[in-house]
């Protein structure tokens, strides 16, 4: 063979072998990801080649959460109940110095609705609630900002809700632990946003929309919500156009602000 061929051969052999290797992929972790949002979340961003890490309370019942890690190798399952900072750091230690692009703080409870009811309150169930909604979402983002820092988009988000906002749902009542802690996380992830703007992590707020899990259901809403597809399609577009310039934003999946 000429050797004019034979370079071109191997120039051509050389590209398409670059082609091959993906961008170094960025790796979101995300909690509660056994079912609803979460789910959809890891299916989505594993679909789309990103490194991926769903946690989950339980993850040897995590059936279908299982089944997507037997088909994307560049999906893993971790451990974390959100509400035992003991987990947390266990977590962290497991993680070690591994940077994280985006941190997606899902997981979250509605609770049990008749003990939020005024006329019979009750302070543990309360307690729950805040442990995870709020104090989980605060303490892993705290625990995990060393990887954050190793990230390259340095990116973590609360998951709110419309029942969050005082603006939204000021003509009905009940729900007080829930929308609560959604409204407290919110100010949380605020002050969070100004804390670590100087070192370029941003912290923002989103929102799912209505969406068909088991928490609307359990929520006695009986209209029809939209798909968690939709919902964390829409999601992932607002993550991936916030910058430190949306910093401490709340915005729904479909990019709408979210009114305090
Ligand atoms: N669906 C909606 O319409 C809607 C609207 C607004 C906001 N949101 C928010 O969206 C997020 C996801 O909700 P979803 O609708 O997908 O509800 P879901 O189907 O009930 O899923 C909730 C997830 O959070 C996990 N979780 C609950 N407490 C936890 C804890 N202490 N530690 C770790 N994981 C925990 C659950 O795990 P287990 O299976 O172990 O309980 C489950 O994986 C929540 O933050 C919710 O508040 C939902």
């Amino acid at each position: 063979m000429p050797p004019i061929i034979r370079s071109t051969l191997s120039l051509l052999a050389a590209a398409t072998t670059l082609l091959a290797v993906p961008a170094q992929a960025a790796t979101v972790l995300i909690t509660g990801t056994n079912r609803g949002i979460g789910l959809e979340f890891v299916r989505q961003y594993a679909e789309a080649g990103w490194t991926v890490i769903g946690t989950a309370r339980n993850p040897a019942k995590a059936t279908e959460l299982q089944a997507l890690a037997a088909k994307h190798a560049n999906l893993s399952i971790e451990t974390l109940d959100v509400a035992d900072p003991a987990l947390i750091e266990a977590l962290a230690a497991r993680l070690g110095g591994r940077p994280i692009d985006v941190l997606i703080n899902n997981a979250g409870t509605l609770g049990d609705v008749p003990k939020q009811t005024i006329g019979a309150l009750d302070q543990a169930e309360f307690e729950q609630v805040m442990a995870a909604n709020t104090f989980g979402a605060l303490k892993l983002s705290e625990t995990l900002k060393p990887n954050l820092l190793a990230g390259q988009q340095k990116k973590v988000f609360a998951m709110t809700s419309g029942l969050g906002s005082s603006e939204m749902t000021a003509n009905f009542g009940g729900f007080y632990a829930y929308r609560m802690s959604k409204a407290a996380l919110n100010i949380g992830f605020r002050a969070l946003a100004a804390d670590w703007r100087g070192e370029g992590i941003m912290a923002g707020i989103i929102a799912p929309g209505m969406v068909e899990t088991a928490l609307l259901r359990a929520s006695g809403f009986r209209g029809r919500g939209i798909t968690t597809e939709e919902s964390v399609t829409g999601m992932r577009k607002v993550i991936d156009t916030m910058t430190l310039e949306s910093n401490g934003k709340a915005l729904n999946y479909n990019g709408s602000p979210i009114p305090w």
